[in-house]
This record gives C-alpha cells, structure tokens and sequence, in this order.
C-alpha cells in the first residue's frame, strides 16, 4: 500500500498504522446507557482502546459494575448516576467526569427506551417518557458536553439510533419518532459543529442481544427464543451483540473516520437489506 511519501508499507507498517488510527489513548468518553447492554459494550471497547470512560446511567449499581469490570480489565472508568431525562443530572454528571479526567473527547449519546403501542394506546405520559430517555437526552448532554470539545480542539459524538430511524415499525410509535428525530438531529449537529471540529455520527443497529429486546418480546407477550429465531432470518443469520455495535461505534470515534460527520452506519447483519 503506497503512504503519503509514495514508499511502500510493508504489512507489519500496515497493520501498526491501523492500530494507531484506532487507539483512543488519553482520550476521554461519556456513554450513557452504559450500565447494561450496548452502552456496557461500547465502555468496555472504548476503554479497551485506551480511553477513560465516565460511565452514566440512572441504574448506579449497574453503572459500577461496567466501571469495576474496565477496571478489572486494565482499563480507566468511573461510575456517574444520571437520569439523562435532567438537565440538572446531565451537567453535574459532566462535570464530574471533567474534574475526575480534565477533559471530554468523545460522547456516545445510548441510552434509549422502547414501549411497544400504537398511537391509540400509548398514553401522553409515555409519550413524553420515551421521547424524552430516547431524543432530548442526546440535546440535553451535547449541550453541556459541546463547550468542553471546543475547547479541547474537537471531538466525536456518536448516537445510538436504530434501524427503526430508517424505517417504521409495529406498534413503536414514539421510540420510530424518537429515533428518527436522533438521526436528523445528528444531521443538524453535524452541520452546526463541523466548523469546531467535532465530528457528530449515528450508529442504526437492528435486533442486539440485550435485555431491551427481551423487555420488547414481554411487551409484545412473546417468546424471547423464538423471537431471536425470527430475528436471526436476516442475511448474517443470527441477532447482534453489544461488541458488534461498539465495534462500529469505536471506528465513528477514531481517528479512522476524521472526513465522516452526519453520517449514519447500520449494524444489523443485513436486515435492512
Ligand atoms: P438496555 O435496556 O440493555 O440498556 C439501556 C440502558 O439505559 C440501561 O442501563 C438503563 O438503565 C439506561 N437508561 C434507561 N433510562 C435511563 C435514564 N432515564 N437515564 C439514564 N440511563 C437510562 O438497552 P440496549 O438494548 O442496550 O439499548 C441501548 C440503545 O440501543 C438504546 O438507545 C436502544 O434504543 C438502542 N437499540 C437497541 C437495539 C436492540 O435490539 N437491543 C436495536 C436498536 C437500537
């Protein structure tokens, strides 16, 4: 492969170039959902590369035990309570992740709920619940995160949408909107903050192992093994994991993807099709 001088890299130039595009060393991240599920899965990939990572999520307990495995790993993370609902929560919580780490390079906006109703039995109140866990968390964080990557010299924002901001979905009507709203919202902020050299991104994943999708499978009465049977008839024939998405997410992070901003990735083995 030529480099920028025109020489030739050999494989092993190759392969350490690629490592370095990836690694996150110094570097600091906020996940938020990231006591369970993908948000787990993209702290603990992040932290792996070498960022310390603030842990948010409304479930403390949980948010400590990802914190502790990092840890256990060789990795660098704290443990932040936040309902990422307030925005009394959000900004304490960053700025407790900057005192503890001095700055804040990367912010995954993850965390997100799902009810599964129509319009027509969806009360206003989970209307707003949804809407506001799912979409006005993402505003509200970017908001006290933003300052912070302007002043470090830039930054990379990645939201956790889903296939369901691409297309709608049965009896999912205000997580569709809401996710659909994060895509286009990531659009905006791309556009807004390319000038302050922060980089904004979704990652769409379809059907993850994670207890979200077996609290979806209770809602809709239905059996969790054969709705991941179902799930897995996609191309790749079988459901994702939390390290197919933070796989994803760790490359909209990296250096990797400097010339990518309002961008979407899709990670769903094939199911979108
Ligand atoms: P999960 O239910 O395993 O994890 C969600 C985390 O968010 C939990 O730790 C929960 O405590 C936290 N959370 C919920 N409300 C919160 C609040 N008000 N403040 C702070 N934290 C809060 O779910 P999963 O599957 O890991 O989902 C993560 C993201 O991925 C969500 O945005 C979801 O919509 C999205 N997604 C998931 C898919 C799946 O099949 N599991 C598919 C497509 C997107």
């Amino acid at each position: 492969m030529p480099c920028r001088g025109g020489a030739r890299m050999d494989v092993k130039d190759v392969r350490n170039r690629a490592g370095q595009l990836l690694s996150l060393d110094g570097k600091v991240a906020i996940v938020t959902g990231a006591a369970s599920g993908i948000g787990h899965g993209i702290a603990a990939r992040l932290a792996e590369m070498g960022c310390a990572v603030a842990v948010l999520d409304k479930n403390l307990e949980g948010g400590m035990e990802t914190a502790a495995e990092i840890a256990r790993d060789g990795g660098r993370a704290m443990a932040i309570p936040c309902d990422v609902r307030l925005r009394s929560d959000c900004r304490e919580a960053v700025n407790r992740a900057v005192a503890a780490y001095g700055r804040i390079d990367i912010l995954c906006n993850n965390a997100g709920i799902v009810l599964r109703k129509d319009v027509l039995a969806l009360e206003e109140e989970e209307w707003d619940a949804v809407l506001d866990v799912t979409l006005k968390s993402a505003y509200l964080l970017s908001r006290e995160v933003i300052p912070h990557m302007i002043r470090n010299g830039g930054g990379a924002i990645v939201n956790t949408g889903s296939g369901w901001a691409l297309k709608g979905g049965p009896k999912a009507v205000s997580y569709c909107a809401a996710k659909g709203g994060l895509l286009n919202l990531t659009r905006a902020m791309a556009i807004d903050h390319g000038k302050d050299n922060i980089r904004v991104n979704c990652v769409c994943p379809g059907d993850i192992d994670t207890p979200m999708l077996a609290s979806e499978c209770r809602q809709l009465g239905e059996n969790p093994e054969q709705f991941m049977k179902e799930a897995a008839s996609r191309p790749l024939s079988r459901v994702g994991t939390p390290g197919d998405v933070a796989n994803a997410v760790l490359f909209l992070v990296s250096e990797m993807s400097t010339w990518i901003t309002g961008a979407h990735l899709v990670v769903d083995g094939g199911g979108l099709a």
